[in-house]
């Protein structure tokens, strides 16, 4: 069943809608209020699998002690002060989970005023490893910096956001069908979902790729991915399995606050119409 503790003290959908990747912080550091805050949330946040994951916060004082006072980005992010490392046992759906989990904890850094920049790519793994001494199991597949966002972006930050096309979302008609992937769901007949299909649309991807695919039956909505040819697998991780995590949680998120209950389960494999080029990951079954 799915947990119902999960509101910001702001609606979801303000929390959602003002989150954008922040890549130039302030210097001000985080307080240990705000700091005692997130990790409180984070050790309180259940995904929907089973695998093991954990979020470590990295601040300030760790980062002069363990890193030289600097943890290399390649230049993306300047002047964060934190990080936050999502760090996932390999497994089943683990990469879902990381990817739910640390949305939640995303959206509740956003609700308090943080910014926050998912990475999966433009970090320096070695230097992150040595703050959170990952097992012989564990990945850290992704960090995000979490501090107060300047109010100019950096050349690199406005090169990236354009490179990818950071501020555009694909239409309804290419995410979200009703009943075969030839038949497009019409925003105007989402009933009850649409709120949580459109906030679920604005969630971020990596490279802004938007891999998810919803098939709705009912009250039921299967989630497939569409994978991008070749990129998941450069990652050593499949990243875009990440992004479905995210989905979830701004779907559910979205869904809890409309009122509408459901719990997530994946059906067995083949049960469900994929074509060639789709991935089915879970459904989420509507009461
Ligand atoms: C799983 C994941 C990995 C990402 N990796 C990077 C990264 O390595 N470097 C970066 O600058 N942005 C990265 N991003 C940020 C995306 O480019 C960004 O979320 C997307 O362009 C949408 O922009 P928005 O977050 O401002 O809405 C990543 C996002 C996600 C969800």
């Amino acid at each position: 069943m799915i947990k119902k503790n999960m509101h910001f003290d702001v609606p979801a959908a303000d929390v959602i809608k003002s989150r954008h990747s922040v890549r130039t912080y302030t210097s001000e550091a985080l307080s240990e209020e705000i700091k005692t805050k997130l990790t409180s949330y984070a050790k309180d946040i259940k995904g929907p699998f089973t695998s093991k994951i954990r979020l470590e916060l990295i601040d300030d004082a760790d980062i002069a002690a363990k890193a030289g006072g600097k943890l290399g980005t390649y230049g993306v992010i300047k002047g964060a002060r934190a990080y936050i490392a999502g760090v996932m046992e390999k497994g089943e759906h683990s990469e879902e989970q990381l990817g739910y989990c640390l949305e939640r904890l995303v959206l509740f850094a956003t609700s308090l005023g943080l910014g926050t920049c998912w990475l999966g790519g433009t970090f320096k793994k070695s230097e992150f490893a040595k703050l959170v001494n990952p097992s012989e199991n564990e990945l850290i597949p992704i960090v995000t910096p979490v501090g107060y966002g300047g109010s100019r972006r950096s050349i690199v930050e406005s090169l990236m956001r354009a490179g990818v096309g950071s501020d555009r979302r694909k239409p309804w008609s290419e995410l979200f069908f009703n009943q075969g992937f030839d038949k497009p769901l019409k925003r105007s007949e989402a009933g009850r979902y649409e709120q949580a299909l459109e906030l679920l649309r604005l969630a971020p991807s990596a490279s802004n790729k938007q891999p998810w695919r919803i098939l709705r039956d009912g009250s039921t909505y299967h989630f497939y991915l569409k994978a991008a040819k070749g990129y998941s697998s450069a990652f050593g991780f499949n990243i875009q399995k990440i992004d479905m995590g995210i989905a979830m949680c701004h779907f559910e998120t979205a869904a809890l606050e409309s009122e509408i209950q459901g719990n997530w389960e994946v059906r067995p494999q083949g049960f469900y119409p994929a074509t060639e080029d789709v991935e089915y990951i879970v459904s989420w079954i509507g009461k």
